[in-house]
């Protein structure tokens, strides 16, 4: 996607061939700035510190994180050690765990000194991988979007609600969630977006919306309990999400607040579909209530808030008196009865495992 005209990918490697660079998205989109990863403890950082964020990005980095590793030392032990550093960083994405594993198999069986060109050749592969997956997702989820575009005789705009960030900040390029959008905009069908704030870190506020107007795409910010009230008054057409797991069976678990969207989509019978590339499909994992890992992050993020003054400093603030606990999970899992369908890279598919498997026989 562009930035001021110019391409940008959200993770890719220096001139020197060695570097790894990224956008600081914790400084949208009030500054535009990239970082050098040098290290796998940088990479490491920029994904628990959040300069990278959204499950295929998190993958992406991890793989990445893993080549610098080999970099550093390509031995056995420097290579397990960078694994488990690497995986301990955000628990739910499991794409960071399909990225690590991908890495750590392909590279178990070489000799130390051939790890470390193979191991940038692999992470630069799941990049481009990722791109593929999100554009066949927007093209399977254009679709779904033309198919509501008919049914509005008026020739009006398609109301398309989306909660968290799950563009192409959130992924190499593309988006998941935000892919069929794009993919509607250029093919000229005229869609508008809701933006789900998406609190305590704000993703809605400053990265999808950041995104979309960048792109030149019509979007309203909305706090995150105003989607029950629109889809009530008829002004939500469908929803899109991402996801940061989901399992075999088809529960999705994504940024927390999702289940509230998809329960008050059920109840006004608005379509509600997931983007799931098969790396977030946790293959294994059957009950998405009782076994999925859910991060809980610092109660800093939900008592303080980040923002830029009017003279242009970027300050954060407390917003509950001094001695309030908080808690703050930062992902919820939406039953699979919830959800209309599951846009992955192979086509929509219903969100239970027979479905799945169907687009997906090598996982029956
Ligand atoms: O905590 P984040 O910002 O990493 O959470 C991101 C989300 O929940 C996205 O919706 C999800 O990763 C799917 S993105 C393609």
């Amino acid at each position: 996607m562009k930035v001021n005209g110019q391409h940008y990918r959200t993770i890719w490697v220096a001139q020197n061939d060695r570097t790894v660079q990224i956008i600081d998205q914790t400084l949208l989109p009030h500054r535009f700035e990239t970082v050098d990863l040098n290290t796998m403890e940088d990479a490491a950082t920029a994904i628990s510190d959040m300069l990278v964020r959204g499950a295929p990005l998190i993958g992406a980095t991890g793989a990445y994180g893993y080549a610098l590793a080999a970099h550093a030392d390509p031995s056995d032990d420097n290579l397990a050690s960078a694994y488990d550093t690497m995986l301990a960083t955000r628990p739910t994405a499991v794409n960071l765990c399909w990225a690590l594993d991908k890495m750590r198999t392909h590279l178990a069986d070489l000799a130390p000194a051939d790890r470390t060109a193979a191991a940038y050749a692999l992470a630069a592969d799941i990049c481009d991988e990722d791109v593929r997956m999100c554009e066949a997702m927007g093209d399977h989820g254009l679709e779904l979007i033309k198919e509501i575009a008919a049914g509005k005789p008026d020739g009006s705009e398609v109301n398309i609600l989306t909660h968290c960030n799950a563009g192409w900040l959130a992924t190499v390029d593309w988006g998941t969630a935000i892919a069929p959008i794009y993919k509607a905009h250029e093919a000229g069908i005229k869609v508008h977006v809701w933006v789900d704030e998406t609190r305590p870190r704000n993703q809605g506020a400053s990265l999808t919306a950041w995104e979309l107007a960048n792109h030149g795409i019509p979007h309203t910010l909305i706090v995150d309990n105003a989607g029950g009230h629109l889809m009530q008054q008829g002004m939500v057409d469908m929803i899109f999400t991402g996801t940061d797991r989901t399992t075999g069976s088809g529960d999705v678990c994504n940024k927390i607040g999702t289940y509230l969207k998809a329960l008050a989509a059920y109840d006004n019978d608005v379509p509600f579909y997931v983007c799931a590339p098969s790396p977030s499909i946790d293959w294994a994992m059957d009950d998405g209530l009782t076994e999925m890992p859910i991060e809980v992050r610092s109660s800093r993020e939900v008592t303080h808030l980040t923002g830029i003054t009017e003279d242009g400093k970027i300050e954060t603030i407390l917003i509950a008196p001094p001695e309030t606990r908080a808690r703050n999970d930062a992902f919820d899992v939406t039953p699979r009865e919830y959800i209309t369908g599951l846009v992955t890279e192979r086509g929509v598919s219903e969100a239970n495992r027979e479905a799945l498997t169907e687009l997906f026989p090598e996982h029956k």
